[in-house]
């Protein structure tokens, strides 16, 4: 199969880019009338306005086509049927199976999945309403008033993040926290003010074979026998998420405490799964099922509106067009909510270990650009961060600013300020202001002409920057559900352009293998192994200074 860059689709956009590219998307409206109205599109709770981009109607037409000689409608249908799309893996991928609300019957390898996924919801129902109601007791017999996840990757940032977006929903009672770096402050810093007799931990681990996790869970679980004595609390205060019942159960966790899932959910896909008890304890079961609900709704949308008006995939196409014609290499995630704060970075590990990728789904090398670079900070801080680059630098950053038109704290007025800042920071980005409105701003403030010439080139801004505006009304279990099945049908769409496998993650093992020699190394204090010359004098610094 040829690279998607050889098709005659993509041939013409890289024409059609050469023409547009000087253009204004400012002059744009002019030319369009209606282009506010026509490149806003509603779904699942969810508002899009993508008309402040560098495209045309004539653009859209040529992403569509695009996307229509790669059959993304094909690969969706795929996806949603489970078929095993993640092709290195032999696996389906069905994180749209976790938060099917229809329970319409989807079939892997012969067999419905939905009674196993609702069977599990089933049992997480059970266990949040045991520790939310005191029915769940610790050893000693107190209730249950901090939980403590311990994971990585996707098993901590997706909880972590949906925790935080939803704490207007949570009770002060039972507080959540999230312990992921195998660095021991992480841990230590977490559980110095906690009560071993009345915390929770959650060991979430998709494989239960992670470094990281597999090391905290062993010190959380040295640090509470230390405080309660006796083996047998392990019981009461441990449970666990994964797809390992065997390896869960060598860990010392009774597997009746254990909530499974399938190799056909991706571990940056499983927020939906068991590991999102962290969610449903926080907020309670119903709130996590509206989570699931809102989802669904985007899935729906995605499944099935036409790709003219199909939210992710647009968005999806218009982040191809600046990665592949513009020369983009970075995208930013700008949510204009505090609760959304850790949005930036989970969506790093959605987008960047799926599209991540230098070969193709066939494992031939590809000479276009494949996921870029995702960072972001919620608004207003990153104005007083990072704006300066994206507004005056020499590369174009395409943004999306996300936000609500309610808060759920409405101080005073805190919350106009805060979308104001929004929307003049979408208008300025794309307004940009010239030269000579500049230079008019100088000479009126009364600077003479030399220093108003000099300060005026500085005071330019080019404009022209891209961005797209989401708008929902509230941030709720739902809209939040829709916001990141938005992103993760944009990071699906993106790869199905690109024509790789956005579902397998073999660029993280190299750094992994690697460490576990390294540690032999320092825990042996011989550094053996066949080492460039740099790593091997960093390695016997290292073991001289520990000794010393
Ligand atoms: O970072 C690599 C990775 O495999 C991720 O894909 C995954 O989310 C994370 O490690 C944690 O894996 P596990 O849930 O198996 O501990």
């Amino acid at each position: 199969m040829s690279l998607v860059n050889q098709t005659p689709q993509w041939q013409a956009l890289q024409q059609h880019w050469d023409a547009l590219q000087a253009a204004r998307i400012q002059d744009l409206f002019a030319a369009e009338p209606k282009r506010a109205e026509s490149m806003r599109l509603s779904a699942a709770g969810l508002q899009l306005d993508y008309s402040k981009n560098l495209v045309t109607q004539e653009t859209l037409s040529l992403l569509l086509a695009l996307a229509e000689a790669v059959d993304l409608k094909g690969w969706t249908r795929r996806m949603f049927d489970g078929e095993p799309i993640n092709n290195t893996e032999g696996r389906a991928v069905l994180h749209i199976a976790l938060r099917n609300r229809s329970n319409r019957p989807i079939q892997v390898n012969g067999e419905d999945v939905m009674p196993l996924v609702n069977g599990v919801l089933g049992r997480m129902e059970q266990f949040v309403d045991r520790v939310r109601s005191g029915d769940w007791r610790g050893h000693t017999g107190r209730r249950i008033a901090d939980v403590v996840n311990i994971g990585i990757g996707g098993s901590n940032l997706g909880p972590k993040m949906v925790c935080a977006a939803l704490a207007p929903y949570q009770r002060d009672d039972l507080r959540v926290h999230f312990v992921s770096n195998v660095d021991g402050t992480h841990l230590v810093e977490t559980v110095q003010r906690l009560d071993p007799e009345t915390t929770l931990f959650i060991v979430a681990s998709k494989t239960f074979t992670t470094q990281e996790t597999m090391t905290n869970a062993t010190s959380a679980r040295d640090w509470l026998l230390a405080a309660l004595g006796d083996p047998a609390a392990v019981a009461h205060h441990f449970v666990a998420v994964s797809t390992s019942a065997e390896k869960v159960a060598a860990f010392g966790i009774d597997t009746a405490n254990m909530f499974g899932f399938w190799d056909w959910v991706g571990g940056r896909y499983s927020l939906w799964s068991a590991i999102g008890l962290p969610i449903a304890l926080a907020v309670g079961f119903d709130r996590f099922v509206e989570l699931l609900e809102g989802a669904h709704a985007m899935d729906e949308h995605f499944r099935t509106a036409d790709l003219s008006e199909n939210m992710p995939a647009l968005l999806g196409l218009i982040g191809v067009w600046y990665a592949n014609f513009a020369g983009a290499r970075t995208h930013a995630v700008l949510p204009y909510d505090q609760s959304l704060r850790y949005l930036p970075a989970y969506l790093q590990q959605g987008d960047m270990e799926s599209n991540g990728k230098g070969v193709t789904r066939e494992g031939v090398a590809v000479d276009y650009s494949t996921g870029p670079v995702v960072w972001g900070e919620a608004g207003t801080d990153g104005q007083h961060a990072f704006y300066q680059l994206i507004h005056q630098g020499t590369q174009t950053i395409p943004a999306d600013f996300i936000g609500a038109i309610r808060s759920h704290n409405e101080l005073g007025d805190h919350h106009p300020k805060f979308m104001a800042n929004f929307f003049a920071q979408t208008e300025a980005l794309m307004r940009g202001r010239t030269f000579e409105e500049a230079l008019a701003e100088q000479r009126a403030a009364g600077l003479p002409e030399e220093q108003a010439q000099w300060l005026a080139h500085h005071r330019t801004f080019p404009g022209n920057r891209p961005t797209n505006s989401i708008l929902m009304e509230r941030l709720t279990p739902r809209t939040l559900g829709a916001l990141i099945a938005l992103y993760e049908h944009r990071i699906f769409t993106q790869g199905v352009i690109w024509g790789v496998n956005s579902f397998d993650q073999w660029g993280v093992e190299l750094g992994k293998q690697l460490a576990s020699v390294i540690l032999d190394e320092i825990q042996s204090g011989k550094v053996t192994a066949d080492h460039d010359p740099s790593t091997r004098a960093l390695l016997e610094h290292f073991i001289r200074q520990r000794r010393g």
